[in-house]
């Protein structure tokens, strides 16, 4: 107990290991990153077809189960429409069983997880083929046998770094720094190519442990929010957060040391920084996998829309202020876990944020974009 109420324990509990190729203890749980996941959700729609296309194509022969693996799953709303897309496609061309695999951080709320796979106590997928686990462990990490996963995914989880590739980012709370709207902080370039290199070798260890993981042929699908030439999907976001803990760094409620330390470990890739550890010879993974597809894409972001259509900030405020929350609050708690209080001003600073939103808008943009590209693993 704590500020004289129930704290959710993956809410605010967990300090993050830095031993566990990771640097997000996971997204704030008990169903509010699922109750606030429909612009992901959006931005995996956006990739269903070339899902199809590897569903339809990856090799079934010789195989007594049929292994798909979502690796960064969360709560599993999206997880679960995802796998019952994939199966509408892959339980036609097959008769054997087919397992379904979600994994995430050991510290995600697999409960919730759990109650979305089986909810009534029988599977979510509706057929006796079909059969579900769960998996914690960080994907930068070897996860289940050699040759054993037939369709391996990834949706907007890849962009969490592996690791803090630097002590302090004392000018921004995140890699790539303010947008040219707000411009409120800096990221030297210093620091800016140490989390490009982070990313990139992040990237590199990914595709080297699925790589074992798959069978020759498998299908790789890998989406993540990131930018394009003209979107940063960290724009806005990062901007009012930083606005709203800057202004408790001003009272020294949030310590100036603990700010400079602050920053939310997620980097923005372009499409091309995705595919380099595929395609450039410098990397261990050169030559592992065929690139069979690319894109990089922006999307509709529903609250923006709701926004645009009805006028209504208020709510506009609360739903961008809970899509940012839901990924952040994890991070920003373990800054906080020396401090006392911190509990009731983690909910102050989103408080802030909120009314930040609604003072200025404009100030704030948000656009979503996302990259993805669809492998191959080679014999
Ligand atoms: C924004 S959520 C995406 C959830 C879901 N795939 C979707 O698209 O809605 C990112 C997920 O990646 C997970 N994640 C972050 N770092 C990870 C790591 N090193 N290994 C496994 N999962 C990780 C987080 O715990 C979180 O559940």
């Amino acid at each position: 107990m704590t500020d004289g109420k129930t704290v959710p324990p993956s809410q605010y509990a967990t300090v993050i290991d830095p031993d566990s190729h990771a640097t997000t203890s996971g997204m704030t749980g008990h169903g509010f990153y699922d109750a606030n996941s429909t612009t992901q959700w959006n931005a995996i729609e956006a990739v269903l077809p070339t899902l199809d296309h590897a569903a339809k194509t990856v090799p079934l022969e010789d195989s007594q189960v049929i292994t798909l693996a979502d690796y960064g799953c969360s709560e599993g709303r999206n997880s679960v429409a995802v796998m019952e897309r994939a199966l509408k496609t892959l339980l036609p061309r097959t008769s054997m069983p087919i397992q379904t695999v979600h994994s995430d951080l050991p510290t995600n709320d697999f409960s919730t997880l759990f109650l979305n796979l089986r909810p009534h106590g029988q599977s979510v997928f509706g057929s006796n083929r079909v059969f579900s686990s769960a998996v914690g462990g960080s994907m930068y990490d070897q996860l289940r046998p050699d040759s054993s996963v037939h369709l391996a995914m990834t949706f907007n989880a890849i962009g969490f770094l592996s690791r803090r590739p630097v002590e302090t980012l004392p000018g921004y709370i995140q890699p790539n720094g303010p947008s040219k709207v707000r411009n409120n902080g800096y990221v030297s370039q210093e620091n800016g190519l140490a989390f490009k290199k982070q990313a990139n070798e992040d990237v590199e260890a990914f595709l080297r442990v699925r790589a074992k993981e798959l069978v020759p042929g498998g299908k790789l699908l890998v989406q993540v929010f990131g930018a394009t030439e003209d979107v940063c999907t960290s724009d806005g976001i990062y901007d009012v957060l930083n606005d709203a803990v800057l202004s408790f760094v001003e009272t020294g409620e949030f310590p100036k040391g603990a700010y400079d330390h602050y920053y939310q470990p997620v980097y923005m890739r372009r499409l091309s920084e995705l595919t380099e550890p595929v395609l450039d010879p410098q990397y261990e993974t050169a030559g592992l996998f065929e690139l069979e597809d690319t894109k990089d894409y922006e999307i509709a972001v529903p609250f923006v829309d709701q926004f645009k259509e009805n006028g209504d900030l208020k709510a506009y405020a609360s739903a961008y202020t809970n899509f940012f929350r839901a990924f952040t609050e994890a991070v920003l708690a373990n800054a906080l876990s020396a401090v006392p209080g911190k509990n009731g001003l983690i909910d102050r600073i989103y408080a802030r944020a909120e009314e930040l939103l609604r003072a200025d808008p404009d100030l704030y943009p948000f656009r979503y974009a996302a990259i993805e590209m669809l492998l191959t693993r080679k014999d």
